[in-house]
């Protein structure tokens, strides 16, 4: 066997199917056939169910066992250990309906293989048929169907063969394949743990036995390193990227891709105390350090250059819609994809799909609460992720609205180019200048410099910037101011005031002013950019030409200056976002140089600026 495909240690079993089909029952059941109950607990159960008049049921066990250990708190995924001779489970009971496709899409999302449970008397509900529908949106084709209440129908082979075709056929359909179908009985204990006397014409294995014998390698492609980042920590001397092996395997000499920013690195350390080992699987958490100092980010994936995630901006998505608020084609919407957090919005829907015929619902109508639908969602951001197809685990989503989850649902893909191919692609080479960028400087007296200034609306950016372009050209100097509201009004046109769009307004901004670098100006870069981590981002593409000049005015000044009148609209909620209002502004730690448009005036603030602007990039001769 292959070292990246080990076999699961502790497999996740999740059990689903409609409410009073009998999970409780079952999972009471294992318990006490497996041994796992308490001593006394089942006798004490019977004795109270007698007392109360009531039969008892093992579903008592669970609830009994389950209030016991949670004290009243509720609980949305119930995880149970079980052992049987073989190996430990663990088993994840969704309770109602709609925690369970919550459940299943934040929580138990890495569930092993699904045990589809049956009431053989009822037939199949609706409910079952949304449950195996969830089951193949979330990629787990793994399905054992269990047939339970076989005591209620006297053990009838004909009807047990009539419920098990309607559900075969319905998961035909949806392309999953039952890799067992068992007719049970909770309730006696008919093929869970003990063969059942009683269902002779039944050759099959009993339940424990199919999940003790069957193999749990790892999905097709699982051998694809995927490692997505959870969190970075900074210590005086390096930084530690951390983060759980979502899939295949990590080594010491491997060289890694990260994504979106598409740089290749080697590792230089692995983090752990006492000892790190040397590589590190599936499932497992590790902390690493890297050759080189890249920008990597909380939700960036690592993977290997050869086989790495796709980079998405435009995707198509099946979504599972989980609330009574219709889709908005309007409305900006959170996606969490593995580690993290993007803002989209849904640009079109192909249909929508009723679980229950699995027919199409009249061509234009949006979905409501349990509608399956195909959509295609755009973010102006770039999405690392994989198809449904290649790699389940880093394609499932879900959708929130203002913290609320209101739909799960898997990428598909095939229609829309991946955008590392399109920078990747080998038809665009680099474009070497035979202008180089010493000859511009011989010329022009000076070198190239981004002059990034940072501060508050109304801290006095741009009146420091146009003054400070006018007295720089009179010297002679190639300089040139980028404004934040003009680039708004051309470039960065549409681009709102949410936090990612603040980001990709820094990010185009410094591009450009990157551009500026290479053509040989002095670029005055008048914008807000509120985040110390875009503003670093700005920084890296160019580190020895980019200055960070603080412009400081505490929020008190410029609400009191309040030149465009923006923050008394902003304190009545009528301009949304505004920073130092509504929006966070992370003032720089170590800028190049700081002024302080409260306590200096405007001139000698100029000059200032002036006369760093000449010492560090005029060239003396
Ligand atoms: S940044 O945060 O994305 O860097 P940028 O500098 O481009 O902001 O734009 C700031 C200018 O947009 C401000 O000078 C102000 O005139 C205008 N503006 C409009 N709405 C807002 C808002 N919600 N927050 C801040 N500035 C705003």
């Amino acid at each position: 066997m292959n070292q990246s495909t080990k076999i699961k240690e502790i497999p996740k079993i999740v059990i689903v199917g409609h409410v009073d089909h009998g999970k409780s029952s079952l999972i009471g059941r294992l318990m006490y056939d497996l041994d796992q109950v308490p001593d006394g607990k089942y006798e004490e159960l019977k004795k109270v169910s007698k007392k109360r008049g009531m039969e008892f049921e093992f579903a008592f066990l669970l609830d009994a066992l389950q209030a016991e250990r949670d004290q009243g708190i509720t609980i949305d995924t119930t995880q149970i250990f079980f052992k049987t001779k073989k190996r430990n489970y663990i088993f994840i009971d969704a309770p109602g309906h709609k925690e369970f496709i919550k459940n299943m899409i934040t929580g138990a999302a890495s569930a092993d293989i699904a045990i589809l449970i049956v009431d053989v008397d009822e037939g199949i509900k609706a409910q079952t048929k949304k449950h195996a529908y969830i089951l193949k949106l979330l990629g787990i084709k793994k399905v054992i169907t269990l047939f339970n209440k076989m005591d209620k129908i006297n053990y009838d082979e004909g009807k047990y063969l009539f419920v098990k075709k309607q559900l075969e056929e319905y998961l035909n359909k949806i392309n999953v394949e039952p890799l067992n179908n068992i007719p049970i009985s909770a309730k006696i204990g008919d093929n869970i743990v003990t063969k059942s006397k009683k269902i002779i014409w039944y050759r099959g294995d009993t339940l424990t036995n199919v999940l003790d014998n069957y193999e749990y390698s790892e999905e097709k492609n699982e051998h694809f390193l995927r490692l997505p980042v959870q969190d970075i920590y900074k210590f005086s001397d390096k930084r530690v990227i951390v983060g759980r092996v979502e899939s295949g395997k990590i080594n010491i000499g491997d060289e890694l891709l990260i994504l979106p920013s598409n740089e290749k690195v080697k590792i230089k350390s692995f983090e752990e105390w006492p000892k790190p080992k040397k590589e590190y699987y599936t499932g497992e958490c590790l902390g690493l350090t890297l050759s080189d100092e890249i920008f990597v980010d909380k939700g960036n994936i690592i993977s290997h250059p050869k086989n790495p995630p796709k980079l998405m901006n435009t995707f198509e998505a099946t979504l599972f819609w989980l609330v009574n608020k219709r889709i908005d084609l309007k409305r900006k919407y959170q996606l969490k994809i593995n580690t993290g957090e993007y803002s989209v919005n849904i640009r079109k829907v192909h249909k929508t799909i009723d679980t229950e015929n699995l027919e199409s619902k009249a061509n234009k109508k949006l979905p409501s609460k349990n509608d399956v639908c195909e959509v295609v969602m755009h973010s102006s951001q770039l999405i690392p992720m994989d198809d449904f197809n290649t790699l389940t685990k880093t394609a499932r989503f879900c959708l929130l609205d203002e913290n609320e989850i209101i739909a799960g649902g898997i990428a598909s893909l095939q229609n829309y180019p991946d955008q590392k191919e399109l920078s990747n692609n080998p038809n665009i080479r680099p474009f070497s200048f035979n202008v180089t960028e010493v000859d511009r400087a011989s010329r022009f007296n000076h070198r190239s410099g981004v002059i990034w200034m940072t501060g508050l609306s109304g801290a006095g950016k741009s009146s420091i910037a146009k003054e400070t372009e006018r007295k720089l050209f009179l010297k002679g100097f190639n300089v040139f101011i980028l404004d934040g509201d003009n680039l708004r009004m051309g470039l960065n046109k549409g681009l709102t005031f949410s936090p990612e769009d603040r980001t990709e307004n820094i990010r185009r901004t410094a591009e450009v002013a990157k551009l500026f670098t290479d053509a040989g100006f002095i670029v005055i870069v008048s914008l807000i950019s509120p985040y110390r981590s875009e503003r670093k981002k700005a920084r890296d593409l160019r580190p020895e030409y980019f200055r960070e000049i603080y412009i400081k005015a505490s929020l008190e000044e410029c609400i009191k200056r309040d030149v465009k009148g923006m923050y008394a609209k902003a304190m009545r909620s009528e301009i949304k976002d505004f920073t130092g209002i509504s929006s966070p502004y992370e003032e720089p730690i170590s800028p190049d140089l700081t002024i302080e448009t409260e306590k200096e005036k405007i001139e000698d603030s100029v000059l200032k600026l002036e006369n760093f602007i000449t010492n560090e990039f005029s060239i003396k001769k």
